[in-house]
């Protein structure tokens, strides 16, 4: 089942710009669900991070094919695959990071926490095996409904004896991709440059953007455009489960966004100063526990949980009623993490 990829890399290879350090520390990342729909995209984009030095790809089905196929890739890290329940614990051994995109996606008509049922079972269980074989490994949470699969996780964790709050990370860095992508149009701004905050949770309104806070500022933005841009952020997953019409939710830019939130987390362990993204965390910048802001990412994990910083009162009234719903999802993932 394992399959090794020798460690060629070129300095000049065209899918390494944006990823840094030539020397760096030997970093193992596993990914959980790596079969699927987005675990094969971010498989091959964890494979082009010269950050990684092992990559384990972990799922219930096809994950040898899966590894084959991107262990043939000319960069550093060295591929594994690994299938079924009794190989989880060598997949988990020795990792740094552990991303989880294991589980089921949305059909249209389907809210995220529909999901619930069937994912926090798997998230539970594969939370379960981190806790035993890899403690210490930062975990980046994809699988939805995220404003509940952290707060298991977290639970797991507590049960187990090894929760380190400063480890635990919901992936939520797809809603400031969009955010900035369609900041970007709107305010007819180069993309690469715009920055966009995005906070509270990720699930409908609960994804908060704060467009007040967007760089560079764009003057030629109404109230209406802000309105409809918030709007077009809440339901962008939507937007991709209609198109998709059945046959999913979002894969590509879902394991772009994680692969970016990945490495944040590597750089940050690897002693990168002022490494700043947003994440779903535990936190006190609120009444609730856990909430998505912008964190400073260190060698432990989260180094700093950043505030919110000066909020318009459109965004403010957001902010207010997003919690509720956020409180709810929090409150549902550690009943199920403390019932079952
Ligand atoms: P998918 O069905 O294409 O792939 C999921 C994979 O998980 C499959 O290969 C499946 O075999 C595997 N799996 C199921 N149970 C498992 C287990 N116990 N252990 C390991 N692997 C297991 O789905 P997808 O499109 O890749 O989406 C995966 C999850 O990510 C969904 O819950 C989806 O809602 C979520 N998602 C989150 C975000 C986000 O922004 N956080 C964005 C997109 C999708
Ligand atoms: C997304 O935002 O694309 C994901 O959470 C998947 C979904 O169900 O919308």
């Amino acid at each position: 089942l394992r399959r090794s990829a020798s460690a060629l890399s070129s300095s000049s290879h065209p899918l390494r710009r944006g990823f840094s350090s030539e020397s760096a520390p030997d970093r193992k990342v596993a990914v959980l669900g790596a079969a699927g729909g987005i675990g094969q995209p971010l498989a091959l984009l964890m494979k082009l991070n010269p950050l990684v030095s092992k990559l384990a790809l972990y799922d219930i089905a096809g994950t040898p094919g899966v590894a084959a196929d991107v262990s043939h890739i000319n960069t550093r890290s060295e591929v594994a695959g690994y299938m079924g329940e009794e190989q989880l614990g060598h997949a988990l051994e020795g990792s740094d990071v552990v991303i989880i995109p294991a589980g089921v996606p949305r059909k249209p008509g389907m809210t995220r926490d529909d999901l619930f049922n069937i994912n926090a079972s798997i998230v539970k269980s594969l939370c379960t095996a981190i806790a035993k074989y890899c403690p210490n490994a930062l975990v980046n949470m994809i699988s939805n409904p995220v404003n509940s699969t952290v707060p298991i996780a977290a639970e797991v964790f507590k049960k187990a004896g090894t929760y380190d709050e400063k480890k635990l990370f919901g992936v939520t860095t797809l809603d400031v991709v969009r955010a900035k992508t369609f900041y970007a149009g709107k305010a007819n701004v180069p993309v690469t440059g715009v920055d966009v905050p995005v906070v509270g949770g990720h699930a409908g309104i609960t994804i908060l953007p704060l467009f007040s806070q967007a760089t560079p500022k764009a003057n030629n933005l109404s109230d209406e455009d802000i309105k409809a841009l918030t709007k077009r952020t809440q339901d962008g997953g939507t937007e991709v489960v209609e198109a998709k019409a059945g046959k999913g939710s979002a894969t590509l830019s879902m394991a772009y966004a994680g692969a970016i939130f990945a490495d944040a987390c590597l750089k940050g362990l690897n002693g990168v100063p002022d490494v700043v993204e947003c994440s779903f965390v535990q936190s006190s910048i609120t009444e609730l526990p856990f909430f998505a802001s912008k964190v400073r990412l260190g060698k432990n994990g989260v180094e700093e949980v950043l505030g919110l910083g000066p909020l318009s009162d459109y965004e403010k009234q957001g902010l207010e009623s997003l919690k509720p719903e956020l409180k709810a999802s929090i409150e549902k993932g550690i009943k199920f993490a403390n019932q079952s």
